[in-house]
């Protein structure tokens, strides 16, 4: 089954692609429509990838009695860590193989649905995971695949990217290719609901970050540019209700959305410098993604303006921060205090909270991550493609 929708134009000689999942069902309750839209997949058996959090929810164990309705067998795999390894998607694949599966439901937050990917990728393809690393690189496509976020940041459910560490090498290997699009996503803002406060706003800046990486990199297209804003928009008018009141449905509803299209905006276009230095800083201080995202955003923006004033200015100024009067630096300047102001509301930490506050350690590391972000690929789509050195720079003021 065919899980891309590709839309090609032409415009002043830019041509663009959008991949989506073939199906997006969004609002409250959607999850109860996942016995059906596998069974429209032709499933009889799927394998669940739950975030072992989740493994007894109540919802869980509905959707498991809607696919027996279905006549569809079905097991649950959750033998998988916060930042999933190759050894984990080899264990959920030998699952999937074992069971004599033929489809896959994902979820959980980013990772349960990287690892579930992975999973599908796995069960078609042999071989170790790391030749599938960088850009299109997995030779046949996985299994349907449905995925259903439980938070309202990665976006992974309409992603073609999947992000796990290598254990031979301790690295973490991003994989990008259409066949890692979903078939289908299931966005029930009603599974977010029970974030806590800082997992709220570590993922809710996670996706702010896509949104604006996806607006100012070097491939933005004018088919990701509108999605990018509107991602914005929502996080803009709702993260903080969501962080101060986590029972408000609607700014829930639109957290989960602004997720669903930083996803798709990002993997349309590109991330940047933000997830470049994320990465690496996740690893080696086993931050997980929306934290080591959330304390170098306003540091890395900052850096990054002058490189694409007009971008940043027009993001500033359809969220209400500038009026068109004011010139594009100082659209910019609102920008960027606006991200110092969020993260100091939302209580994100500063780096040197979440690293153990050892300095020398972190200095000790840091040509290390300035070189993994660079052969990441992401800081050259950044507004300004950074030096190693500006890098090791950036990592010292976000400390
Ligand atoms: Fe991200």
């Amino acid at each position: 089954m065919d899980a891309k929708i590709i839309i090609a134009i032409t415009e002043g000689g830019m041509s663009a692609r959008f991949d989506s999942p073939q199906s997006i069902l969004t609002g409250g309750g959607s999850h109860r429509q996942a016995p059906e839209l596998l069974a429209a997949l032709h499933a009889h058996h799927t394998l669940l990838v739950v975030d072992p959090y989740f493994a007894s929810a109540d919802f869980v164990s509905e959707i498991r009695l809607g696919l027996e309705r279905q006549g569809i067998a079905n097991e649950i795999f959750t033998d998988f860590q916060p930042d999933p390894t190759d050894q984990n998607v080899r264990t959920g694949a030998e699952r999937f193989r074992a069971a004599g599966a033929d489809s896959v439901l994902a979820i959980g937050g980013g990772s349960a649905l990287d690892v579930a990917k992975m999973v599908a990728i796995a069960s078609t393809n042999a071989g170790p995971l790391s030749q599938f690393q960088g850009y299109h690189r997995i030779p046949k496509p996985g299994p349907p695949l449905v995925a259903m976020p439980t938070t309202a940041g990665t976006g992974s459910e309409a992603t073609k990217v999947a992000v796990i560490t290598d254990t031979d090498r301790n690295v973490k290997m991003m994989i990008l290719d259409a066949k890692l699009m979903p078939t289908a996503a299931i966005v029930d803002y009603e599974l977010s609901m029970s974030m806590s406060k800082p997992l709220t706003a570590h993922v809710g800046v996670d996706a702010l970050t896509h949104g604006i990486e996806a607006y100012v990199s070097r491939k933005a297209n004018l088919l990701t540019d509108p999605v990018a804003l509107s991602c914005i928009t929502k996080i803009h008018a709702n993260l903080r209700t969501a962080w101060t009141d986590p029972g408000n449905a609607q700014a829930r509803e639109a957290m989960s959305l602004a997720a669903l299209q930083g996803g798709l905006a990002f993997t349309n276009s590109s991330v940047c410098l933000v997830h470049g230095m994320s990465r690496p800083l996740g690893l080696l201080f086993r931050l997980p993604h929306g934290l080591s995202n959330s304390v170098l955003l306003p540091t890395v923006t900052r850096f990054s303006l002058p490189g694409s004033a007009r971008r940043y200015a027009e993001v500033a100024r359809a969220i209400g921060l500038a009026s068109d009067r004011k010139s594009d630096d100082s659209a910019c300047e609102a920008l960027a205090e606006w991200l110092d102001q969020l993260n100091i509301d939302l209580q994100v930490p500063r780096l040197r909270d979440c690293c153990g506050g050892d300095v020398e350690k972190f200095r000790s590391v840091l040509p290390k991550m300035a070189s993994d972000a660079l052969d990441s690929g992401s800081p050259q789509n950044n507004p300004v493609v950074p030096a190693a050195s500006q890098i090791v720079e950036l990592f010292e003021r976000a400390w």
